[in-house]
């Protein structure tokens, strides 16, 4: 991720130093009270595509198609959602893609011959294979079996072992998406107090080593974690990735903090949208005429008044996981189609 190296821009001050406080506590004041600054996803991912197209259409020119396939298994309502609206953003923006159905009963054994169809193909330049797999599946196996310059999802051994050490490859797409967030927002993240509630291998970790690849000083907090709170509390940057409602609430946020949201919790009661909000009135209309209620690892009402900037949910991170996986698949094509695709330096995931 070239574009991450420049973290602290010119006339920022250093994070740790007052200045930092300062800086993040500027935003907006509305009604004589501290608000913080929504940091928009929607429009930070659109940026991405944009700047995606122009190589499009530079491939294009050299007659390249990157193709994604997305395998999906079972009927996981959350992840037909999520490979949906992936092929959608490929077809919107020019990419070859394909949605692959695999029944619930499938078995590991059908989908790495899939897999090594998949990677046989020399129009599909990226294979995603939608998480979680069903339980008689071993997961492991079937994304070590991706051939690594087509894990657009950056999860296959190599890859990881290419992120920890530093050396370029694809890293994994929500992580990557918080990075562009925090650098294309202008919050500092060299010298930076990082804390990661959640020590996942979709986030969590890969997340925390990105953060520690930018000089920040990084701390992974999980449920063993004693005091989560006092720990949360000496963030700059905290990222919530833990996926549990609304568990982050006001005395985990150091006042002025940048707090990412990688949540997305369903509220599908009354008596759970009482628990979470501080005033349920709009959620219960909300949850009375769509059947659920949207909330994040964090107490939205707490992060609006404490922290300094946040990404909501939905519209922060989301769009940037997406717009991630299309960066990868353009990127692997380009790695793996060689020179007539390396016309001009792409901008982003270097
Ligand atoms: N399930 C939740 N997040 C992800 C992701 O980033 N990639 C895949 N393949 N599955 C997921």
């Amino acid at each position: 991720m070239t574009s991450g190296m420049r973290s602290r821009p010119k006339g920022r001050p250093r994070a740790g130093s007052r200045g930092y406080a300062k800086l993040v506590r500027l935003h907006h004041v509305s009604g004589g009270r501290l608000s913080a600054r929504v940091l928009d996803g929607r429009k930070i991912g659109d940026e991405i595509q944009a700047e995606l197209a122009d190589q499009l259409r530079e491939l294009k020119a050299a007659r390249i198609t990157p193709g994604l396939a997305a395998v999906l298994v079972g009927e996981n309502p959350a992840s037909q959602i999520y490979v949906r609206n992936k092929v959608k953003t490929c077809e919107a923006l020019g990419l070859y893609s394909e949605r692959i159905e695999c029944p619930a009963a499938t078995s590991t054994e059908n989908l790495l011959g899939l897999v090594a169809r998949l990677n046989a193909r020399d129009e599909i330049d990226g294979i995603l294979v939608q998480l979680p797999l069903p339980p008689q599946v071993d997961s492991k196996q079937v994304l070590e079996a991706v051939d690594p310059a087509k894990d657009v999802d950056g999860f296959h051994p190599v890859n990881i072992g290419k992120l920890v050490s530093g050396r370029p490859g694809l890293v994994p797409c929500t992580p990557a998406g918080i990075i562009e967030i925090l650098v294309r927002s202008q919050i500092p993240i060299s010298g930076a107090r990082a804390v990661v509630v959640g020590r996942s291998d979709i986030v969590g970790k890969p997340v925390a080593m990105l953060l520690l690849h930018h000089h920040a000083t990084v701390t992974i907090c999980h449920s063993k974690t004693r005091d989560l709170a006092a720990v949360a509390r000496e963030a700059d940057i905290l990222v919530a990735a833990i996926g549990k409602a609304a568990l982050v609430t006001a005395d985990f946020i150091k006042p002025g903090a940048t707090v990412i949201d990688v949540g997305t919790n369903r509220l599908t009661t009354p008596e759970e949208v009482r628990r979470v909000f501080h005033h349920p009135a709009g959620p219960l209309r909300q949850l009375e005429a769509k059947g659920s209620v949207l909330v994040g690892d964090v107490q939205p009402e707490d992060v609006r008044e404490k922290a300094g900037a946040y990404t909501p949910v939905p519209g922060g991170v989301g769009p940037l996981t997406i717009a991630m996986l299309m960066a990868n698949t353009v990127k692997a094509a380009r790695l793996r189609r060689g020179k007539e695709a390396f016309r001009s330096q792409p901008s982003l995931a270097g």
